[in-house]
């Protein structure tokens, strides 16, 4: 191995996805602090305690110091595992970093400042109230629907799905007329989707694919759920 090797080296640090350009020769410890990475070093970085323990996923690692061969007993050098203290890149690599190995619990952001932008649906609900059809009232079920919305000021042209209209007519008798419609609208149309009981809040999912994580917002009118399960590794790279 060429050890007077200076050229630059990509470190990757997984699961969290981020990525640094560093000289070879730089120990993985000073690659995680310069990407941001606070790895648990209890002996100062000198390869006394052990902690900063990683796993060499891929690429060319300068040989064991003697520091880490005194670690024989725990590290199995066929795994890959390194002080990450001591460990120095060779080439561009990647690097596992287990849980116990940060200094402090690594936590998914899943919130954000600015994020308070006016909610603006493409799908709008409505609730209402009808009254059911009689001997001298013959309106499809549908008319009645378009009807009630003209009643609210809406006089958009509205279309229905096919298969919504076979749900509007069961909705519409099991709850006695009184329920809730969906609809979609853009510049070019406004379609009728769904129909539900009244009683039902409207849910929607709002899912944000980033370049390092996905999180995904439960929202009936205000926020009532997230969730990101892990950060996206960074297969993009
Ligand atoms: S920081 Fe202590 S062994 Fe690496």
């Amino acid at each position: 191995m060429d050890l007077s090797n200076t050229s630059d080296c990509y470190v990757t640090f997984q699961p969290i996805g981020r990525r640094i350009v560093v000289k070879a020769g730089t120990t993985l410890l000073e690659a995680a602090r310069s990407a941001g990475l606070l790895l648990s070093a209890n002996c100062g970085g000198v390869g006394l305690c052990g902690r900063c323990r990683v796993q060499v996923v891929s690429g060319q690692m300068y040989p064991c110091s003697e520091n880490e061969y005194a670690y024989m007993d725990c590290i199995d050098h066929g795994t890959g595992v390194r002080l990450a203290c001591e460990a120095r890149v060779a080439s561009s690599v990647v690097i596992e970093v287990p849980p116990r190995s940060f200094s402090s619990g690594q936590r998914v952001q899943t919130e954000s400042t600015g994020s308070n932008l006016p909610c603006d649906p493409i799908i709008h609900s409505y609730q209402l109230s009808i009254e059911p059809p009689d001997l001298g009232d013959s309106r499809s079920d549908y008319k009645r629907v378009v009807d009630a919305l003209k009643a609210k000021g809406d006089s958009r042209q509205w279309e229905i799905l096919p298969k919504s209209v076979v749900q509007l007519s069961r909705i519409a008798r099991a709850t006695g007329w009184r329920f809730t419609a969906y609809g979609r609208s853009d510049e070019h149309a406004c379609e009728l989707i769904g129909f539900s009981d009244r009683d039902r809040p409207a849910i929607g999912l709002a899912v944000d694919v980033g370049c390092t994580k996905i999180a995904a917002y439960l929202r009936a009118g205000a926020k009532i759920g997230h969730s990101a399960p892990r950060e996206r590794c960074s297969a993009a790279e």
